[in-house]
């Protein structure tokens, strides 16, 4: 046994014809309201990409604008009358798509005051909220967050937790939030390794051990769309959706 023994090289997993993506049907995680965060920037741009991702096969969205407070102060009423906007040029453009609006909450002293407000915007029968956390470090309110939302009512869904790399090697960490009955959404694109190695195995550990319940795009530009696509031939999608345990057709 020399020293090397033990070494793997870390190679992408052979592809396989593409996965045909309405077999997801609904996308949960996007930034398709124009020009409120770093999404689309204009409307024509939001309807592009709307009918890129209908053309992948998606007949149904639930976008999720940022709101971070001290990046974009986005409100429910400025959401609600960029999503009223969007929807009507879907319907003057006879796009035949379904469109709801929600949020992507940075976990931040303003979510903690909507959660104790209860005044998060949610998606489902079971009051999802779907939240991210820094990618830079450890956020210490976390735990606080997770048990406030569950004590008012909400369901959280962690976005993307392949992208927390301080995570990456303390699987626990992944484990402690279903524990604590938070869902884990993965990025679709991060089964190309456009995050890099370490989020796409990740990905795919999280797929392994059944954990991920639902599957975004986290589409912000065409780019995006074209990794969605190239996420296709991925064999861990195939798995993930012949698994059952996705949630996304249920929204
Ligand atoms: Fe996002």
């Amino acid at each position: 046994m020399g020293i090397f023994s033990k070494w793997k090289p870390d190679r992408k997993p052979k592809p396989i014809p593409p996965v045909d993506l309405s077999l997801i049907g609904v996308d949960m995680h996007s930034h398709f309201l124009p020009g409120i965060d770093d999404g689309a920037t204009d409307l024509e741009d939001s309807i592009q990409l709307i009918l890129h991702m209908h053309e992948l096969g998606y007949r149904r969205f639930i976008t999720t604008p940022h709101i971070f407070w001290d990046m974009y102060k986005n409100t429910p009423e400025i959401i609600r009358e960029k999503l009223a906007i969007l929807k009507e040029e879907l319907v003057r453009r006879q796009i035949p798509v379904e469109l709801e609006a929600a949020a992507e909450y940075y976990c931040d002293e303003h979510f903690e005051k909507e959660i104790e407000a209860q005044t998060l915007l949610t998606f489902g029968k079971k009051k999802y909220v779907l939240f991210e956390i820094s990618f830079a470090q450890e956020n210490v309110n976390l735990g606080r967050a997770i048990f406030n939302m569950r004590l008012a009512g909400y369901t959280p869904i962690l976005a993307h937790p392949e992208r927390y790399e301080f995570w990456h090697n303390d699987f626990r960490r992944y484990e402690s939030m279903l524990d604590k009955d938070v869902h884990l959404q993965l990025n679709i694109n991060s089964l190309t390794g456009q995050y890099g190695p370490g989020a796409r195995r990740i990905s795919e550990r999280l797929i392994e051990r059944g954990m991920v319940t639902f599957i975004g795009s986290d589409c912000h530009h065409m780019g995006h769309i074209q990794l969605v696509n190239a996420a296709r031939t991925h064999p861990h999608l195939k798995r993930l959706i012949e698994s059952g345990n996705l949630l996304n057709c249920e929204l």
